[in-house]
């Protein structure tokens, strides 16, 4: 995948490739998640940031009902469809994003023009960091802008929402394109997803002395398949026999009475959401107070219960984390749907090689894949370039 292209140079590939000028170049960050997982599909709370990694698109609307999509990485030639055909389950790979998008706006009665478009990303596919919703929500911000459709933030989450979980079919909630689309640069999204309700928090890891290292495993998920879909039903189940909406309605306090209803494994899942549902609120009450350095404790926490309760860890995310703990980082999780991808460890930035360095030691040590280590800094949600 490429990673250094500029607007100007993929303004210059969009020429070659179609012809003539894009109309404009767009683009929308991935994310990583702080704290609360699991807990969006729940109406509960999430605490993301946009990351400084982007999908980028040149976009060209054309005088017919013709998309017309190329990335830079995806080896497959120009794919071509027809608006007035698309359906669910349409398209294939990347493809399926942009088309989802289309799909979903056209639903919404908006009309969309056929277009062209180049697509770039850095953000890696895959690895945990929301790549897929970096498209959609590069996509519709430009589509939203040249339609002159006008929705505001809140439709289009739902809109990329419905592209996911209808068009591409992963039942998935709305905290990723939430961060994509109304991250700031140095901010973390609280957002209550009930209401959609944002309020930007201030998280300045380095003025701490911080780092916020991502560790992708390079274990691949995947949120249409399986794991994803049953961790939802089950947090459903508890909530219909707890006599709630959802999840978000059930408080600490009720778990104990939950024991006596429950079977043994919605009981995990359902005191997993709530637990973590709590640590979000705490977390953002420790940032305001304290800063960064004092959320370690709510991070580990937040692991152990998708390790044990929410059960979706794995061995790669589970060495990441412990690594990273035993060699200075004050706070790790695994970030994301789960099953693979990667892991955040809050670190000091005097321990930060030291923690890289075991982590790659301890991936070889196991016998897995070499991970790949970096930092990341919340950045700015999606805008046009050009
Ligand atoms: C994926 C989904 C999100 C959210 C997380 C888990 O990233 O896209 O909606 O459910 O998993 O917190």
């Amino acid at each position: 995948m490429s990673t250094t292209t500029d607007t100007s140079a993929l303004t210059a590939r969009f020429r070659e490739t179609f012809g003539s000028a894009p109309d404009g170049v767009w683009q929308a960050p991935g994310r990583v998640n702080l704290i609360g997982e699991h807990t969006d599909y729940n109406e509960g709370f999430v605490l993301p940031f946009a990351i400084d990694k982007t999908a980028k698109v040149a976009l060209r609307v054309r005088d017919d009902s013709n998309v017309r999509l190329l990335s830079t990485f995806g080896g497959h030639g120009v794919v071509e469809a027809d608006l007035a055909g698309l359906e669910p389950g349409s398209g294939e790979g990347w493809a399926r994003y942009p088309l989802g998008v289309a799909w979903a706006l056209q639903e919404q009665g908006i009309d969309i023009p056929g277009f062209d478009l180049l697509l770039d990303s850095d953000v890696p596919l895959g690895a945990g960091l929301s790549s897929s919703h970096a498209i959609e929500c590069a996509v519709i911000t430009a589509l939203n802008e040249i339609t002159g459709a006008g929705l505001g933030a809140e439709q289009l989450v739902i809109a990329t929402q419905r592209a996911e979980n209808v068009f591409v079919g992963a039942p998935t909630g709305i905290m990723d394109q939430s961060a994509s689309l109304r991250g700031a640069k140095g901010h973390a999204v609280f957002l209550d997803c009930q209401d959609q309700h944002v309020e930007l928090v201030p998280f300045d890891a380095e003025a701490s002395g911080l780092v916020l290292l991502v560790i992708d495993t390079k274990v691949s998920h995947s949120h249409a398949d399986g794991g994803y879909a049953s961790r939802r039903a089950s947090c459903e189940l508890g909530a219909e026999v707890l006599g709630v909406r959802a999840l978000r309605d059930v408080g600490l306090e009720a778990l104990e009475d939950a024991a006596g209803l429950l079977d043994e494994i919605t009981l995990k899942r359902v005191r997993h959401v709530v637990t973590e549902n709590d640590r979000v609120l705490q977390t953002v009450e420790a940032l305001a107070a304290t800063g960064p350095a004092s959320i370690g404790a709510l991070l580990d926490a937040s692991h152990v219960s998708m390790r044990d309760d929410f059960e979706i860890s794995c061995p790669e995310l589970d060495i990441a984390v412990d690594t990273a703990r035993a060699n200075g980082a004050i706070g790790a999780r695994m970030t994301g749907g789960g099953f693979g991808g990667s892991a955040i460890a809050l670190t000091p930035v005097g321990k930060e090689q030291q923690v890289r360095d075991a982590v790659v030691v301890a991936f070889s040590e196991a016998g897995f894949m070499a991970p790949d280590i970096f930092t990341v800094t919340p950045a700015a949600g999606a805008l046009r370039l050009a």
